[in-house]
């Protein structure tokens, strides 16, 4: 299998793009992938960059088995268009954003919410004004499609 990089990306990576790194290389190394897929996240904005995810989305990860602590939030690069092959976006905004910024690298770009069966969601919904519960329904939609992109990438 040929290397693949992934890159999710949300508003502050702090809340939602945090929690997908997490489980994404969580199952990855549960099905001994993390050789041939690298995983990473990044935010649009720079409102928290260098800090740890908020502790409610650690909080969450964590009571699943996931430490996401460590992680540190950091804005997107121009560079990051042509380092990474996969760019998940966590919402319209975000998408729009992104492809704004991306130049050629369009085609990378996807989003994250397409990968969940139920149709009320179109995009990943923001935890952060929100509370514990947003944060475990947030968490609960990535897994779900986290499941689904994980099957996507071992058939390529
Ligand atoms: P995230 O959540 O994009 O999922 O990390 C947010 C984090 C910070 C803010 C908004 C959303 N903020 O406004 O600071």
């Amino acid at each position: 299998m040929k290397k693949v990089n992934i890159l999710f990306v949300c508003l502050g990576n702090i809340c939602r793009s945090p929690m997908a790194e997490g489980v994404l290389n969580s199952l990855i190394k549960e099905v001994k992938h993390d050789n041939y897929i690298e995983v990473d996240s990044a935010a649009t904005h720079n409102y928290h960059s260098n800090a740890p995810p908020d502790k409610r989305a650690c909080f969450v990860a964590s009571s699943h088995g996931i430490d996401i602590t460590k992680q540190r939030s950091r804005q997107i690069t121009d560079d990051d268009f042509a380092k990474f092959d996969l760019i998940f976006s966590m919402d319209e905004s975000i998408h729009k954003n992104l492809l704004r910024r991306s130049k050629r690298s369009d085609y990378k770009i996807k989003q994250l919410a397409d990968y969940i069966k139920e149709l009320d969601y179109s995009s990943i919904p923001d935890p952060y004004y929100g509370d514990l519960n947003d944060f475990e329904n947030t968490f609960s939609l990535i897994k779900e499609a986290m499941n689904i992109l994980l099957i996507d990438l071992i058939n390529k």
